[in-house]
């Protein structure tokens, strides 16, 4: 399969074909979003909750990030790779930006960066685009800064919100980004922006009249335990499976049901007579 470039993404948004990304954060995953097919992989911070254990996204680092997107990088073929640079990482300056992004691109071999909002990060943004590293923006609410914006809350829904989004995106879009998700704002405020954005716009609870849409990968497949976002729709109840095959297990071995005589191996009889003299 080929790999695929940001001209595809272009192209899909050109003709109408939805964009499909989701998360991924170790080697397994990786391969599971490739061979269904996706057109990006985003290895987000949301990693900080849903592997890390952490309880926002605020506290994970760049070492920590590195190594998992380097499983992931090892895990895909097809999607194009995004990954988030971690809170702090780039807000200072646009030296700190170029730099952590740099170092994302030649340690994880990843496509792309992301970086979350408007305002300082829109000259961050620019930073890293013109050191010749493609930027994902990110806009509506932006969970590194969650504790500023109110909480996890839509944004978005006063018309001043609505109208801060929007020159947020377009911001981004003046400054080279290729791609910008809009995560949890009204369906209609999104409908609203996107024909002044001419760049893939990739939703997470911001209607159909994205380009594509996104899920953490943990959310979609019911891993994560907790309460999930109104965006969230589950395909699978995984954690719920994985507790039983584990359970499963338990009570095998507890009641000698595990290890069978085909799981152990066995020593030719000569050998095992020549063990006995
Ligand atoms: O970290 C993440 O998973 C994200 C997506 C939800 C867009 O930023
Ligand atoms: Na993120």
């Amino acid at each position: 399969r080929r790999r695929t470039g940001i001209g595809d993404l272009t192209a899909k948004k050109a003709d109408g074909e939805p964009i499909v990304m989701v998360t991924a954060y170790d080697h397994p995953s990786a391969q599971v979003a490739d061979a269904a097919g996706v057109d990006v992989v985003l290895v987000g911070d949301s990693a900080a909750m849903t592997v890390l254990g952490y309880d926002s996204t605020v506290p994970v680092t760049v070492d920590e990030m590195i190594m998992l997107a380097r499983a992931v990088r090892r895990g895909l073929d097809g999607p194009l790779l995004v990954v988030d640079l971690p809170f702090g990482s780039y807000e200072g300056s646009d030296e700190a930006a170029v730099a952590t992004a740099l170092r994302f691109v030649k340690e994880t071999g990843c496509d792309a960066v992301k970086i979350e909002r408007g305002g300082s990060s829109v000259d961050r943004a620019r930073a890293i685009v013109r050191a010749g590293v493609p930027v994902m923006g990110h806009v509506g609410l932006t969970p590194q800064t969650a504790t500023a914006l109110g909480g996890y809350r839509a944004q978005g829904r006063t018309a001043e919100e609505a109208l801060a989004v929007c020159e947020s995106a377009l911001a981004l879009q003046e400054a080279g980004c290729f791609s910008i998700v809009f995560e949890a704002i009204p369906s209609d405020v999104a409908a609203a922006i996107m024909p002044r954005v001419h760049v893939p716009v990739i939703g997470i609870g911001a209607g159909p009249a994205v380009d594509g849409q996104v899920l953490v990968f943990h959310d979609l497949l019911g891993i994560y335990g907790g309460r999930a976002a109104r965006f969230v729709k589950r395909y699978d109840d995984l954690r719920e499976r994985m507790i039983a095959g584990v359970a499963a297990y338990a009570d095998d071995v507890r009641s000698s049901g595990y290890p069978a005589p085909e799981h152990g191996y066995s020593i030719p009889e000569a050998e095992y007579a020549r063990l006995r003299t």
